[in-house]
């Protein structure tokens, strides 16, 4: 019987007919079962023989099917393991990814820049009333020097901020009197302007001030060539232009070698190989003073860029609206930046 189950075992290749061929010799019904049934009916010397001989075959029995049902199992596993494999090597699909707008991104940069000259980066609001957009930055109202920036008035003394320069003036009175003053304003400013490919009615500044005692024109040059350098490369240069702030006395005009023409001329500096990206001076008595701080024991420098304008310079940008209508055939192309 033993050897007869282990033949027919050895034929099993599946989990049904192996639970078949269980049934049949070991099951209820099977041949071993009877002859177990059957042992009252042996005398007290055959019994322990049969017994035992019965007990073997069927542990024997047991083995076998145990073992195969392990080979079955672990056959059935790596059948099912290998229909159900993933094909890693083919390309996932790729998830759209966002980025930082071209221009926080450079705003950032410029941040980093004067952070690390010990700059501390300062705030202010957007809708400013006319005394810190205008008149503490000697600009009484009626003033002609007004018309410089075409103004979005809300109210008579409420008005859409034309620049950063009224952090400048926030700042001075918070710090009342206090030196050092190193700060960067970052900010979005508005003028009545049409746009256009270099206009826009909105855009964003940075502003800077450093007041503090025996503050030079030559600080001022200084420190913006240091700054052009570190954002456009060391070969850069800047040139000073007398202008007219009436909020900086002496005022200069900066302009810096255009990154985009590498000396051939092109069509962001207008074949000049140069393009202006800010103004700035050396902050004026009168506003020093209308903000607490005395002329005669104290000097400053202001600058107030636009960030547009570096960021177009930087990146061969040729229209200031690319910032704004957010066309994703645009931004995707500052994903990696
Ligand atoms: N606020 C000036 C402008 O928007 C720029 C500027 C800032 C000039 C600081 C001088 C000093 O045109």
């Amino acid at each position: 019987l033993k050897l007869e189950a282990l033949k027919e075992l050895e034929g099993v290749n599946d989990s049904k007919s192996l639970n078949d061929l269980r049934v049949k010799y070991l099951g209820k019904k099977g041949p071993l079962t009877e002859i177990l049934r059957g042992m009252g009916k042996l005398s007290n010397e055959e019994r322990p023989v049969i017994g035992q001989v019965a007990n073997e075959v069927r542990a024997a029995i047991g083995n076998g099917i145990q073992m195969k049902q392990d080979e079955i199992s672990q056959r059935e596993l790596e059948n099912r393991l290998k229909e159900e494999t993933i094909d890693i090597t083919l390309p996932g699909r790729k998830p759209s990814q966002g980025a930082i707008h071209p221009l926080n991104k450079v705003i950032q940069d410029i941040e980093d820049i004067f952070v690390g000259m010990g700059y501390t980066v300062e705030e202010g609001p957007e809708v400013e009333q006319d005394y810190y957009n205008f008149e503490a930055l000697n600009l009484p109202k009626d003033h002609p020097a007004r018309d410089m920036q075409d103004t979005f008035y809300i109210t008579e003394e409420l008005l859409m901020r034309t620049h950063t320069s009224p952090v400048q003036i926030r700042t001075m009175e918070a710090k009342k009197g206090e030196v050092p003053v190193k700060i960067i304003c970052p900010g979005r400013v508005y003028r009545r302007d049409d746009d256009d490919a270099t206009h826009s009615h909105v855009f964003t500044q940075i502003e800077g001030l450093v007041i503090d005692k025996n503050v030079r024109m030559s600080d001022l040059k200084g420190t913006l060539l240091q700054f052009v350098q570190e954002m456009y490369g060391k070969d850069t240069q800047i040139r000073l232009r007398p202008s007219f702030f009436p909020f900086t006395e002496p005022s200069a005009e900066v302009d810096v070698t255009c990154a985009s023409c590498k000396g051939d001329g092109c069509r962001i500096c207008k074949q000049t190989g140069w393009i202006e990206i800010l103004g700035s001076g050396m902050v004026h008595p009168r506003v020093l003073e209308m903000a607490g701080y005395d002329p005669n024991e104290y000097s400053g420098f202001a600058f107030g860029m636009g960030v547009e304008r570096i960021a177009m310079l930087k990146y061969g940008i040729d229209d200031i609206r690319h910032f704004f209508t957010n066309d994703l055939r645009f931004l995707n192309q500052f994903v990696r930046i």
